[in-house]
This record gives structure tokens, C-alpha cells and sequence, in this order.
């Protein structure tokens, strides 16, 4: 099966974080990720409920319920600038979001997007209010920056294949400004602050 069409078949399931094993494959999911992994974080998105809609990115041609990734869902981040949005109209963010390496490139994270656009404007989960879905992702000047490229690195860590930023950018993802944001130690033992792109997508316009 080709990936476009395997892909397609991929759904978004909640997840329980009071099950025993989803909470266990979960934290497996964020060490390998590395961001937002530790236990307590895990358990305070428990009580966030309400404000954080986590979910399963599930792919029935890989495997019997097989999760390759996650992504949340969120009602709080408020990333746009005030005044910003009109009267009726709200704004929902995508975090969290996670393929596993082994089924990375195989379109799943697309698709995974494309169904959260989806459920941000439709109850249960989003609203037909919901005008914007927002997100932060690290800034294309670690990768076409001369001088900025140098913070891999510093963090020991080997420079992605491809910028995040620009992966949104294909998926309709506009970025409106850049902010220092996520703290990184550096191989020796420096705090730094990672720029991230704010970018929104107009779900009205779809
Ligand atoms: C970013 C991420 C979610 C993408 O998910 P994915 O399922 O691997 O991506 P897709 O297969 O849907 O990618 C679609 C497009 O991105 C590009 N792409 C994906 N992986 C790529 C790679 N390794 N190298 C170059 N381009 C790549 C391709 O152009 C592809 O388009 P095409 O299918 O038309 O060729 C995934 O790599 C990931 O989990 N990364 C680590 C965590 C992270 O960065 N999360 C986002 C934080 S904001």
C-alpha cells in the first residue's frame, strides 16, 4: 500500500491517561521525544483535561491499534496577541506532537494535523468558534543561519534533516513573529533560549 493511502486511514483516539498502560506508553512516547517527559508533567495533563485533548495518532495498516505517535489539542495557550481575534471567534493550539522515528516520513504526521484541523472546529473536542489553530515551532534560522546553525553543536545535537518551521509552512502554517522560548543546556553546561516561530493557520478559510 502506498503511504498516501495508508496514511489516510490514520485516526486521532483520546487518550486515557488514567489507564495504567496508556499512561505508561505515553511517558515511553515523551522520554523518546525528550520534551514534556517527566512523570509529574504527565500527571498534572491528568487535571488539565479539560484544557489539554490529548490523543492517539493511530494506524490500523501498521499494526492492531498501533500507535505511532501523539498529539494534543489545546485550549489555553492563548499564543495569539490580544485583540487579535474577532467576536465569536476563539483560538485552539496544537502541542505535543510526536511521530515515533520508526514511522516518521510516512505522511502519518500530515495526516495527523489535517484531523486535528478537524476536530478543533467541531464538538466534542473543538468548536465551530474556533477561527485559528496556533502553534510554536522551532525557528528556520537554526537551520539557513550561518550563525545560528552553530546551536546544534552546542547541544550536541545533529541538525534535522528538514526545518519544523518549514514543514508547517507547507501545511498553509503562517508565522506572525519570533520569540525566545525553550530552555536548552549547551555541552557545557550554558543555558541558552531556543527561538520559536508563532504560526497560525485561518481554519475559516479552509
Ligand atoms: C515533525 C514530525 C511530526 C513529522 O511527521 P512525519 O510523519 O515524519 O511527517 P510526514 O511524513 O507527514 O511529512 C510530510 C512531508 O514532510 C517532509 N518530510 C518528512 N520527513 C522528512 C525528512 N526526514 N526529510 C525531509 N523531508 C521530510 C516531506 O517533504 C513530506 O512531504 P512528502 O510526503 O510530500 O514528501 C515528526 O518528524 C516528528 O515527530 N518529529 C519530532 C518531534 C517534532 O518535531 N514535533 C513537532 C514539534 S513543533
Amino acid at each position: 500500500m502506498d503511504p498516501e493511502s495508508r496514511a489516510s486511514k490514520c485516526y486521532l483516539s483520546p487518550i486515557n491517561l488514567d489507564d495504567a498502560d496508556e499512561f505508561t506508553e505515553l511517558r515511553r512516547q515523551r522520554l523518546i521525544c525528550g520534551w514534556e517527559s517527566d512523570h509529574q508533567t504527565l500527571e498534572s495533563w491528568k487535571s488539565k483535561r479539560d484544557l489539554k485533548k490529548l490523543f492517539w495518532i493511530t494506524v490500523p495498516d501498521l499494526g492492531p491499534g498501533l500507535r505511532a505517535g501523539h498529539i494534543s489539542l489545546d485550549k489555553s495557550s492563548a499564543l495569539l496577541e490580544p485583540g487579535f481575534l474577532r467576536k465569536n471567534e476563539i483560538e485552539l493550539s496544537l502541542s505535543s506532537f510526536f511521530i515515533l522515528p520508526e514511522y516518521r516520513a510516512l505522511r502519518l504526521g500530515k495526516h495527523a494535523v489535517m484531523l486535528l484541523e478537524k476536530l478543533a472546529t467541531t464538538e466534542p473536542y473543538g468548536s465551530p468558534c474556533c477561527r485559528y489553530l496556533t502553534l510554536t515551532a522551532l525557528s528556520k534560522k537554526y537551520f539557513y543561519d550561518e550563525e545560528w546553525r552553530g546551536m546544534w553543536d552546542r547541544v550536541g545535537m545533529q541538525m534535522p534533516s528538514f526545518s519544523i518551521q518549514e514543514w508547517y509552512e507547507r501545511l498553509g502554517y503562517v508565522s506572525w513573529k519570533e520569540e525566545p522560548l525553550y530552555e536548552e543546556r549547551t555541552m557545557d553546561g550554558e543555558k541558552i533560549v531556543l527561538w520559536e516561530a508563532f504560526m497560525k493557520k485561518d481554519l475559516w478559510g479552509l
